[in-house]
């Protein structure tokens, strides 16, 4: 491999260089053990959650992602000090303003969720309204509903959305919409509740583990909340929060991602850290798929018990099969024989891996809202476009698996939601090098 190493731009926000590619040189199955990370997905609304208190509050295991420096550059420009070193993000919010650098929210979906904290400490939030997505539309309006309903008023103007309230009064609202519930809906709207006047009731709020550990977090923080988890949240208004630590759940997106790359490359893996009872459906499908996932204390052993078998998988909210993983669980049937079927119930376009998988030799169909899989043809390297974090994900299982030497280009996507990728995959034995675009 003669491509010269990525330099690194700027480590400060850990922002990576656009310019940078993986190559994989694939074929080797997986072996060792790779110790999971916090979840990008839990620690974006906990980050935003500290603006709720003019006290410090400790964050850890926060992971070191262009998503979560973003977050920490979002919090400073609020006003907040905020401090992030080997995975500890200490925030004091002594002294914040209610409106927040529109560049860095368009830039960053997940900041979405600093609006329900400064609305609910401040009386008004200002932020600019998050750019459309490759996946979907994502637009926020249950997010506006679940405001309105505690009484705010909220304008769209210019590209902002302007948010104001006397005083949030609490009540009962429907939260579900077009695919269900929503996640940082339900997390934006609990944490403009906790301050708000009397108690709301949130019903088909999500029920993600994301959500849970928010609700935790908030808990320690002194809010009263019931029922996260379930589809119908309580929360009862309180006047103050205080000050707080915190450990950030494991990534069960990351575990997942792991396991479909050691089943891909027919490998052995252990899974350190990572929680079983988070990845129920994910486990259920592996299994299906001919493969082992066996738990032992802490954590959980991966390994293939022959061939992989073709399945079928619809994505649905939590603890439903996890759109976040079904890219990569795509990738993976391409390597089995028989029609495999992909269904996406949550985004109306997450199927941008599949023309890139189609580079590797792989035979896949759309039809509507399914990927129709034919799998068992052996997989050949190429260069392949990363288009959105978990289509990167899944190219690069691909790649793994395939034979031949794969180039992933742009996986800034990837460095987005995995800490260390390339790293952790190269203490399992995985031939994967970053470098320089060509
Ligand atoms: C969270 O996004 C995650 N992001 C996503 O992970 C994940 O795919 C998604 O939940 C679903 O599990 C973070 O937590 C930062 P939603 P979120 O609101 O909350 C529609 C990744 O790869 N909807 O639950 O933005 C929406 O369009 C990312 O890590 C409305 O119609 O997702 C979608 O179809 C990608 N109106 C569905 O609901 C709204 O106001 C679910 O979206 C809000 C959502």
């Amino acid at each position: 491999m003669s491509a010269k190493p990525a330099t690194v731009t700027d480590r400060r926000y850990k922002i990576s260089n656009f310019m940078e590619s993986f190559l994989i040189k694939g074929g080797v199955p997986l072996h060792g053990e790779v110790e999971i990370s916090g979840s990008k997905n839990a620690a974006l609304p906990i980050m935003a959650a500290t603006l709720l208190t003019g006290e410090p509050c400790v964050i850890r295991r926060v992971p070191d992602l262009s998503d979560t420096q973003f977050m920490v550059q979002i919090l400073e420009s609020l006003g907040a000090m905020a401090k992030f070193a080997n995975g500890t993000l200490t925030v004091h919010a002594k002294k914040i303003k209610g409106y927040a650098d529109y560049e860095l929210v368009r830039k960053m979906r997940g900041s979405i969720c600093i609006a329900g904290p400064l609305l609910a400490r401040l009386h008004k939030a200002r932020i600019s309204l998050p750019g459309g997505c490759i996946i979907g539309a994502r637009p926020i309006n249950l997010h506006l509903k679940g405001f309105e309903a505690l009484g705010a008023k909220i304008k769209i103007e210019g590209g902002y959305v302007d948010a104001t309230v006397k005083k949030l009064a609490g009540t009962t609202m429907f939260l579900g919409g077009r695919a269900g519930s929503t996640v940082l809906g339900t997390a934006n709207v609990m944490m403009a509740a906790v301050l708000a006047d009397g108690v709301t009731v949130i019903e088909s709020a999500a029920c993600e583990p994301e959500v849970v550990d928010l609700a935790d977090f908030l808990t320690a923080m002194g809010a009263k909340i019931s029922g996260a988890g379930s589809p119908t949240i309580t929360v009862t208004g309180v006047e103050k929060l205080h000050g707080a630590e915190h450990e950030v759940i494991p990534d069960r997106i990351e575990a997942a991602t792991f396991a479909i790359a050691a089943a891909a490359t027919d490998g052995e893996i252990t899974i350190r850290g990572a929680r079983a009872d988070h990845l129920r459906a994910v486990i259920d499908k592996l299994n299906e798929a001919g493969v082992s996932v066996e738990k032992r204390g802490a954590n959980l052993v991966v390994r293939r018990k022959g061939k992989l078998k073709p399945s079928d998988v619809t994505t649905l909210p939590y603890s439903g099969f996890p759109t976040d993983v079904q890219a990569q669980m795509t990738a993976m049937f391409t390597l089995a024989p028989g029609i495999s079927i992909i269904t996406e119930r949550i985004f109306e376009s997450r199927f941008m891996h599949v023309s890139e998988l189609a580079r590797l030799g792989a035979d896949i169909e759309i039809e509507g809202p399914s990927a129709i899989v034919k799998g068992g043809r052996p997989l050949s390297g190429a260069p392949v476009m990363a288009s959105d974090l978990r289509a990167s994900a899944a190219l690069v299982i691909a790649g793994l698996a395939a034979k031949g030497t794969t180039q992933v280009n742009r996986i800034y996507h990837l460095d987005r939601g995995y800490e260390r990728m390339d790293a952790k995959l190269r203490k399992l034995g995985a031939r994967i090098q970053r470098v320089e675009e060509k």
